[in-house]
């Protein structure tokens, strides 16, 4: 498995994780979203960056369990980033057609937006400094900086869980998976 990751380029990493990127603007020109595309665009793109998130907060724990994914954990972060960007612009752009005055009333309407939103804004100094010249500038700045990692996949989750207003069983096991992950991060050797 090992050998598999280190064998791995970089490069095939972002081919893999931008393909559910390709399929959803292929079903935007070829049909398949549904009756309420917007909508559907919107809870891909949502559903894909959690799961981004999610592998990215599982490669510690991985790591312990012998598999290490470590060289990968930059591109996977980035791809989260992509996507609740992409996410957020959907709901922007697409929803809320940049009308600020609607944006902000849906805010108000909806305030589990507002959680994302901060979790977005936890994710903006983490992909900015995703480049080797911050890592050596930041130092160990820079690993406290990448502590934001955790509020800001919790917030989506509490985000995510919001939103169903009935939590579903998946939204619980989005929940004990994350939770899970945070306390294997966090156990001591
Ligand atoms: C860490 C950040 C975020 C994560 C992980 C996240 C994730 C998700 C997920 C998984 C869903 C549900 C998808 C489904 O049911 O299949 C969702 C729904 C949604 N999110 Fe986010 N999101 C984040 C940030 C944001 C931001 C910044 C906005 C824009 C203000 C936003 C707006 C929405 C909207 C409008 C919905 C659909 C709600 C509905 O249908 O009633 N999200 N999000």
């Amino acid at each position: 498995m090992n050998q598999l990751l280190r064998a791995l380029p970089g490069w095939s990493v972002w081919l893999l994780g931008l393909m559910p990127l390709a399929w959803l603007v292929w079903l935007v020109f070829f049909g398949g979203l549904g009756v309420d595309p917007v909508k559907e665009i919107e809870h891909r793109l949502g559903k894909i960056g959690l799961w981004f998130l999610v592998g990215g907060l599982a490669i510690s724990p991985l790591r312990r369990l012998g598999v290490n994914a470590l060289r990968h954990r930059r591109a996977i972060g980035l791809l989260a980033f992509l996507y609740v960007a992409l996410h957020f612009l959907a709901w922007l752009i697409l929803d809320m057609g940049m009308l600020w005055g609607q944006a902000g009333r849906d805010l108000l309407r909806r305030p589990y937006l507002f959680l994302g939103i901060l979790g977005l804004a936890l994710m903006l100094p983490l992909a900015l400094t995703s480049n080797d010249a911050s890592i050596r500038r930041l130092g160990r700045a820079w690993r406290r900086l990448h502590w934001l990692t955790y509020p800001a996949v919790l917030l989506g989750v509490a985000h995510y869980l919001w939103q169903m207003r009935i939590v579903s069983t998946e939204g619980w096991l989005w929940l004990a998976a994350v939770l899970g992950l945070i306390l294997l991060r966090f156990r001591p050797r």
